[in-house]
């Protein structure tokens, strides 16, 4: 398919991708917004249960608090929008287990025993007891993370295939990061992406590991031949 003009192919972006140190102060397409958001809600997760939720930041004051929540990182203050990326760790509890259902159904995708399964295989490996039947307990954390990660790096490439510069960010303080947006206590802030038009040039890329020393074939340690 041609590319729609002002749009990077992916390959494009991944090579050209910066991690932004500033931003000039404009405000961001709403429908771009849109679509970068809605390409991250179609990212996988396990049993399709979407653990993730995501706080849109764009006016100046929540912005404010939440530079302040973020060891002042002036480039939060700076982009058109921070994406606060969190997870709910209580979701499945709490009528997303239902919502999946229901939507599956609605797709032709589900039957009633694939439902049953998949409800007790949840709770278990959710709620059960850590090590004896099944629960992952603490590592609820990692959970998580792996969900709501895959699903803000799509965010992250979809804004810059559509020519946005962007910034993933850890530097945050959790708890204050809930107390500056009304995040409820048992939600995970996972990470903050800032979006927008970088300004000046991008910072020189630090180059990459060789593939030797991060890839190998079929076993760890055994060097993958390209
Ligand atoms: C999960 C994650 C957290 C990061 N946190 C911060 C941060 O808090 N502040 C910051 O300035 N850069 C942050 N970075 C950007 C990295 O420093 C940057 O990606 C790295 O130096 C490589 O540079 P490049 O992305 O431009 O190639 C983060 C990157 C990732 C992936």
């Amino acid at each position: 398919m041609a590319k729609v003009a002002g749009e990077k192919l992916l390959s494009e972006a991944v090579q050209e991708r910066r991690a932004t140190r500033s931003f000039e102060q404009v405000p961001i397409h709403s429908a771009d917004l849109k679509k970068i958001l809605e390409s991250g809600l179609t990212a996988p997760s396990a049993y399709n249960l979407q653990p993730w939720r995501f706080v849109v930041v764009r006016e100046r004051e929540h912005k404010k608090r939440l530079r302040a929540a973020a060891f002042n990182q002036a480039k939060i203050e700076e982009a058109s929008a921070v994406i606060v990326a969190c997870g709910d760790p209580q979701g499945w509890k709490e009528g997303d287990l239902d919502e999946v259902a229901r939507i599956g159904k609605q797709h032709g995708f589900d039957n009633e025993q694939k439902i049953e399964k998949n409800r007790l295989e949840v709770a278990s490996l959710l709620g059960g007891t850590p090590g004896k039947t099944g629960g992952i307990g603490p590592s609820v954390a990692v959970w998580i993370n792996r969900h709501v990660m895959i699903a803000c790096t799509t965010m992250m490439w979809t804004a810059e295939t559509l020519g946005y510069d962007t910034a993933p960010m850890e530097g945050f303080e959790e708890d204050k990061v809930r107390v500056a947006l009304n995040i409820p206590e048992h939600v995970r802030v996972v990470a903050l992406l800032a979006i927008g038009r970088r300004k000046g040039p991008d910072k020189p890329f630090a180059g990459r590991f060789p593939s030797s020393r991060t890839v190998f074939a079929d076993e760890w340690g055994k060097g993958m031949e390209f």
